[in-house]
């Protein structure tokens, strides 16, 4: 059995050998390019492949993978949003994912960007830089005195709420379907409408599907408390970028906390050298507020989800390749 996995880090290495050693019976090549229709290719002989990229899944890469005899994908990551299940349906290929790599890793980076804004850190750090050692303007605002509206009760949000109420914060919660312990807990309130209306700050742990792609624009917005903070750690197209630009310009938003972005391929993943550089110009225009903290979609980024990622799609793929049905599928035509 061969697996051949995409877009391998130098981070990630240990833990794919160790995988290997677990596993020696099976066969692992990889590169560290991300799936395309140009390294489609790389896979031949495999069985199934193990990926991880931000970028589409084309259709052509899936159907050079198809002509390959592949029908088994392991995605080392929780979100799927970048597959078309069409395609998947067509050339009749298994997905899984891992779905709760570290849930914690992605709950921490929101709650620290919250507390970042709320003691607006980023100026405090610009004064530092200019040898500026003085108290005013950068006054604060405590955890305790802000109402956060968690949108989004699943594996990450729920921890989320969890650091939150540590802090001392209010909780109100958001989600489709209830979860019996945030039920217990009397968290949930019945429409987005009425959390947009009472929190002081917005965080989003919801996947993108097509019923909520840029579900905080500018009517979202409206409704929301003047000088409220919102915070996306889930995936970039939930938010208008164009409509959170309008928000922060009439300080309706006091700041934003991003690790995800509308086009974010544009310029993650990559040194530019300086924000001056950026070659997307709406992106650089939130990029250089001091009331936005960007981050370059690595909330994930810690060595505890990075094992586990390694670990659980591979031992997936393999699964899938054995005929077994691994508890991360995603997908299957039967
Ligand atoms: P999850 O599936 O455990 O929870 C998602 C929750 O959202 C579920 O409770 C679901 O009922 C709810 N939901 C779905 N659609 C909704 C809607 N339209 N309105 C309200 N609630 C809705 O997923 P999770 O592990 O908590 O992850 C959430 C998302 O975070 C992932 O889908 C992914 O896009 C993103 N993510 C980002 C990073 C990162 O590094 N920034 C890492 C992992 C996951
Ligand atoms: C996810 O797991 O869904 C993420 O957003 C992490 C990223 C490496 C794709």
């Amino acid at each position: 059995m061969k697996i051949f996995a995409y877009g391998i880090r130098e981070d990630e290495k240990p833990s794919l050998e160790n995988w290997q050693k677990a596993n020696p019976e099976v066969e692992v090549g990889y590169t560290d390019q991300t799936l395309t229709p140009e390294t489609a290719k790389l896979a031949d002989g495999a069985s199934g492949v193990v990926t991880l990229q931000t970028t589409p899944y084309e259709r052509e890469s899936l159907r050079i993978l198809n002509d390959q005899g592949i029908k088994n994908i392991s995605i080392r990551n929780v979100g799927y949003d970048n597959f078309n299940f069409d395609d998947l349906k067509e050339f009749d290929m298994k997905l899984s994912n891992v779905p709760v790599y570290s849930p914690n890793a992605i709950a921490e980076h929101a709650v620290l960007m919250i507390g970042r804004l709320l003691r607006r850190i980023p100026e405090v750090d610009q004064k530092f830089d200019n040898g500026d050692f003085t108290w005013a303007p950068t006054i604060g605002k405590e955890y305790r005195e802000q109402t956060v509206g968690v949108i989004g009760t699943g594996h990450i949000g729920r921890v989320a709420i969890q650091m939150l109420q540590g802090f001392g914060a209010k909780v109100i919660a958001y989600d489709v379907y209830h979860n019996e312990d945030i039920e217990k807990q009397g968290l949930y309130i019945d429409t987005l409408d009425e959390l947009y209306q009472q929190a002081d700050v917005i965080t989003l742990h919801v996947p993108l599907t097509s019923d909520n792609a840029y579900m905080i624009n500018d009517d979202a917005i409206s409704k929301m408390k003047d000088g409220v903070y919102i915070i996306n750690c889930a995936r970039g197209e939930l938010i208008s970028n164009e409509a959170l630009i309008k928000g922060l310009d009439s300080h309706k938003i006091a700041g934003a906390g991003l690790d995800v972005l509308d086009h974010e391929n544009n310029v993650f993943g990559k040194k530019w050298g300086s924000i001056d550089n950026l070659p997307d110009p709406t992106i650089k225009n939130i990029a250089e507020r001091l009331n936005v903290i960007l981050t370059p979609h690595n909330a994930f980024y810690t060595e505890t989800a990075i094992r586990n990622m390694i670990e659980v799609s591979f031992n997936s793929n393999k699964d899938l390749i054995e005929g077994k049905i691994p508890d991360t599928l995603v997908f299957s035509k039967k």
